[in-house]
């Protein structure tokens, strides 16, 4: 059934698997690596790929591959077989560049070891993403033994960059961002291997500069995948039978793409893509909180394929910490988004993203987070201290002067006060339905399968006769702070669930 070729994401042990989550897996530096499946290698150079990152990298990740494997290269999953190693990596915390520094070490002495071994070819090492557009040349004399530093919108150029450095034996570089580039008319290789989640990028770069932020540094300009090149990729993948897309962009709210004379906007993109397959589940991430607009939040109520779930950061709950963050929204305008939100969709779920310690942060400042969050009551939270990014608007003006030990003390209350409320939000589900769509079997056990509900929550269930890719009806029976359990009431169509809300 499955016919766009196969992708898998390895768990580490202990963390949340990266794929079919709006916003759930936007831990950016610890989201799992991704490595691509070994794909009709033989006679070929093999290439392994490892990413870091936000889930606009695991796509990212998906073009490089079909580049690369539309210009005769193989793929592997095994680093031990690979004849080129690509790093695709992010920059947006210290520790995030510094996870991927030691990669780069362990990889230059197995490259090392490569070059001198008798008469085969030396292992090619690359940069690619958000670190090779941050320290272009940099890298290469830091990081000597790097062959390619290659920037998010310079994947086309990668087999010619490749070629390069092996005619010249001199490192390869291209960190040239684009204003155009969307990649809309390269379909991606999938590295999904349960064939129901997908992620479809639909914009990249981002314009918006908030102080903290080194994401406009290292992706450029924001712009706009064309509407119909979105939509023929969603058509190709609700035939490849996959079940759910989770659409993607640094601030998914401001797409706007102007085809035959008509504008596209965000909320109208997501009503024509709710029209593809109404079996096909939809998601996006991430949102900024300024341009939500009614008409997307009505939309979740309206298309009963849109998922009742938004991660809608507010980084803090306090309006001058807001303002010196350039968010450009006050507390109370958050506040009041949440419930319009809450107002035009009912039910739905909310997560978020927070910031402890930033600069200047005093302790009632961060005593308005904790008071926001109870305000607002999140299903979850995705929770960082903050990190200073060298040419940020913070770095150049504000003073990084909360130590150390206040921010991670800091952290830890912003932590233990959403595990609560996690948890409660959780209970009160209990003795409800959900439908969940299947994602596999549990981590726990063979005989039990997890898949995510319309609101962005993992269930657990007796698989009985249940499989991959199932909408099942599910009654709610416990829970943890993080996991619902529950007992399979018998298999749906998303259509069906309609109906039943109607009636
Ligand atoms: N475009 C998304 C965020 C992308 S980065 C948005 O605007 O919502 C994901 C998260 O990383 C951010 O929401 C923020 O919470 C966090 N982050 C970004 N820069 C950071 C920094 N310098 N230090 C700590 N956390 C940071
Ligand atoms: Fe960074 Fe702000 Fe853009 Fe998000 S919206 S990527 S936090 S600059
Ligand atoms: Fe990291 Fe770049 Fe994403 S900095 S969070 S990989 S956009």
């Amino acid at each position: 059934m499955q016919v766009i070729p196969d992708i898998e994401i390895l768990d580490d042990p202990g963390r949340a698997p990266a794929r079919g989550r709006a916003g759930a897996s936007w831990k950016p530096e610890e989201l799992d690596r991704a490595r691509t499946t070994s794909m009709e290698a033989e006679g070929h150079r093999r290439v392994y790929i490892e990413t870091y990152g936000c889930q606009m990298n695991v796509s990212d990740s998906e073009i490089v591959a079909s580049v690369l494997r539309e210009n005769g290269f193989g793929l592997t999953r095994n680093e031990e077989e690979a004849d080129v190693v690509l790093l695709n990596t992010c920059a947006i915390r210290e520790n995030a560049e510094q996870k991927v520094r030691r990669r780069l070490r362990d990889f230059r002495r197995r490259k090392r070891a490569s070059g001198s071994a008798a008469g085969g070819p030396a292992l090619r090492l690359g940069v690619l993403g958000c670190m090779a557009e941050r320290l272009r040349a940099r890298l290469l004399e830091e990081e000597q033994l790097v062959d390619l530093v290659v920037g998010p919108d310079a994947y086309r150029d990668l087999p010619r960059l490749l070629h390069e450095t092996d005619d010249t034996g001199q490192a390869a570089v291209n960190v040239h961002l684009s204003r155009e580039e969307t990649y809309a008319d390269i379909a991606p290789i999938r590295y999904d291997t349960n064939g129901v989640s997908a992620f479809v990028s639909i914009m990249r770069g981002c314009d918006n500069m908030c102080s903290f932020c080194v994401v406009p540094f290292t992706r450029g300009r924001e712009r706009s995948r064309p509407a119909s090149s979105i939509l023929s990729e969603c058509a190709r993948l609700a035939e490849a039978g996959y079940k759910e897309v989770t659409v993607l962009g640094q601030n998914v709210n401001s797409y706007r793409f102007e085809e035959e004379g008509a504008c596209v906007d965000f909320a109208e993109l997501l009503r024509r893509i709710s029209f593809v397959s109404p079996e096909l589940r939809i998601r996006y991430s991430t949102s900024h909180p300024k341009d939500c607009s009614d008409d997307l939040l009505r939309l979740h109520r309206e298309r009963r394929n849109v998922c009742n779930y938004i991660h809608l950061p507010v980084q803090h709950g306090n309006s001058e910490v807001l303002e010196r963050m350039r968010r450009t929204y006050s507390r109370e305008e958050y506040l009041a988004l949440v419930e319009r939100a809450r107002a035009l969709a009912p039910g739905i779920s909310l997560s978020t993203d927070i910031i402890a310690g930033f600069c200047g942060e005093t302790e009632a400042q961060h005593r308005d987070t904790l008071s926001l969050m109870e305000a607002v009551r999140y299903d979850y939270a995705y929770t960082f201290m903050y990190s200073e990014r060298p040419d940020t608007y913070a770095a150049r003006k504000y003073k990084d002067d909360v130590p150390e030990d206040v921010k991670k003390r800091r952290l830890g209350e912003i932590i233990a006060l959403q595990q609560r409320i996690s948890l409660e939000r959780n209970q009160e589900e209990v003795g409800r339905e959900h439908v969940a769509l299947v994602e596999g079997e549990s981590k726990r056990s063979d005989r039990q399968l997890c898949g995510r509900t319309d609101t962005n929550k993992m269930v657990v269930f007796d698989r009985e006769a249940y499989a991959t890719g199932d909408y099942v009806r599910v009654r709610i029976t416990g829970c943890t702070s993080a996991t619902l359990l529950g007992d399979p009431l018998g298999r749906e169509t998303l259509l069906e669930c309609a109906a039943s809300a109607a009636a």
